[in-house]
């Protein structure tokens, strides 16, 4: 059938419209960029009640946004796949692989902030150190899920959702790299994993978390205090390694056998975990006073998880020349020493650091 001319001008008008206004709608929305690793985010089980003893690191990154459709509707996606693998094994290569590509990235006036999915073992070390080293005051938001994509209520679709509006909104600029599960924020420097296998395993006990995500929609309560991002002494621009650091864990009757064992494979930093407020044990000590005769830094942590650990406290770290780790885990004391020995060995100006991130 033949449409009268006028009838079909009209609906070309109103198609033109009609395109105009989503065309409007999309260039609207923020331009995210989604940064996939692996993880179990993008992990398969043989069933739907496969919790455990699933594959992390399969499911590619288009997949991963194919499978929350909804997120087309708050954000223009775009997905690379920056590496697979199950985080247990991320390496400093990868570190500064995953890194230099988020500086490229929100350098970019076209990008308007970044969502990394990781697996959630080191998750709150690769956040950490992105929050060190990223160059922008744009969202960079790290997220990962507890259950496999195809177990029964998968955490994934919901915290991927998330992660893409929080790195979407303007308000999440400025405050460091941000973690974001089961509808929380956490500041990347004091998030730790908490539960080896429950959705609500990424907490900031004491310090607090810093907000929560309700429907879509994040609310902040507190601020990053701690200096980041831009504005850290860190540049990755010329650094295509990173020095080695270790950490020693204390416990009762521990020897020095580990101590000895990291110096001797070269280590130039060591974080000792010690017990409570980072004491020394009697048989440790020496091999760490020697350590540090040799030029290693020693970092004085603490294995318990909450609390600063006090200079001059359980030690005379004026007289041993040691670092403390302030209010950082061992994990992440290692991750500032690693940064803080591209810049110096003096241990004034490393404990500047430790105070300072
Ligand atoms: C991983 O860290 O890659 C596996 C565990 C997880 O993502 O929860």
């Amino acid at each position: 059938m033949l449409f009268p001319r006028s009838a079909h001008a009209a609906l070309c008008g109103v198609l033109f419209l009609f395109a105009a206004a989503v065309q409007a709608q999309t260039a609207k929305l923020p331009n995210v960029t989604i940064l996939a690793t692996g993880g179990t985010i993008a992990g398969t089980g043989a069933s739907s009640t496969t919790t455990v003893g699933y594959t992390a690191a399969t499911v590619g990154v288009q997949s991963l946004i194919a499978a929350v459709p909804e997120i087309t509707k708050v954000a223009n996606v775009t997905g690379e796949q920056v590496f697979q693998i199950a985080s247990e094994n991320i390496s400093d290569a990868q570190w500064l692989q995953l890194a230099n590509r988020v500086n490229v990235l929100l350098a970019q006036s076209s990008v308007d902030g970044i969502v990394i999915t990781h697996g959630t073992d080191t998750l709150e070390e690769t956040a950490y150190f992105l929050n060190l080293v990223v160059k922008s005051k744009k969202p960079v938001v790290v997220v990962g899920s507890m259950r496999p994509s195809t177990a029964l209520s998968a955490d994934g679709p919901i915290n991927l959702y998330n992660a893409v509006r929080l790195a979407g909104t303007p308000e999440a600029a400025g405050r460091g790299v941000l973690v974001a599960m089961n509808d929380q924020i956490h500041a990347a420097r004091d998030v730790t994993k908490a539960n080896t296998t429950t959705a609500d395993t990424f907490r900031t006990t004491e310090l607090g978390m810093i907000g929560y995500i309700q429907g879509g929609k994040p609310f902040f309560y507190r601020d990053v205090t701690r200096k980041h991002t831009v504005d850290t002494e860190f540049d990755l621009a010329k650094l295509d390694a990173l020095p080695q650091v270790d950490v020693a864990y204390a416990y009762a009757n521990v020897g020095d056998v580990a101590v000895n064992a990291l110096v001797a494979a070269g280590a130039k930093g060591l974080v000792h975990a010690g017990v409570g407020n980072g004491s020394l044990p009697a048989k440790t000590k020496p091999a760490l006073v020697a350590a540090r005769a040799k030029g290693v830094i020693v970092v004085r942590a603490s294995r318990v998880g909450q609390g600063i650990v006090a200079r001059n406290g359980e030690a005379n770290d004026d007289q041993l020349d040691f670092v403390v780790a302030d209010t950082l885990s061992p994990q992440k004391a290692r991750i500032l020493l690693m940064l803080a020995l591209t810049k110096t060995t003096s241990t004034k100006e490393i404990q500047r650091m430790f105070y300072t991130y």
